[in-house]
């Protein structure tokens, strides 16, 4: 069997979303600090929801599919489903990882919600409430 699904190779060869978004509503950045790797994750947000993400991604093939794919997801949707967005279902989406690249994956998801949590700190919102509502 092929290590990486077609639908990894497809987004790593084309990753959807690149760039960085001018005035973005909000900002996420996170990185390893042992490997260098590093994702940031830019999105437009209005009226609670995503009109646009981008991102740019110094990691491996996998981490480019993950933030290519986890982009995908979350546009044109509202913020609540954003930030219900997991490592777990990029995976599923991109038809699987080995298991030496989940970790991969979670970068995607700490950098949407990180970009959520700048998002609601410029609107003075509480963010844990927003993740964990009672
Ligand atoms: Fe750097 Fe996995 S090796 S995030
Ligand atoms: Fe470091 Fe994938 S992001 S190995």
């Amino acid at each position: 069997m092929a290590l990486y699904s077609e639908t990894v190779m497809d987004h790593f060869r084309h990753p959807r979303n690149v760039g960085v978004i001018e005035n973005a509503d909000g900002v996420g950045e996170v990185g390893n600090a042992k490997c260098g790797d590093i994702m940031k994750i830019y999105l437009k947000i209005d009226n609670d929801t995503i009109t646009d993400a981008k991102f740019e991604t110094f990691g491996c093939g996998s981490a480019i599919a993950s933030s290519s794919m986890a982009t995908e997801m979350i546009k044109g949707k509202p913020v609540s489903d954003a930030l219900a967005v997991t490592n777990k279902a990029v995976v599923e989406a991109l038809d699987g990882l080995p298991t030496h690249k989940i970790h991969c994956s979670v970068l995607a998801e700490e950098a949407i919600k990180l970009a959520l949590k700048d998002y609601y700190d410029r609107h003075g919102i509480d963010y844990d409430k927003k993740v964990f509502p009672d």
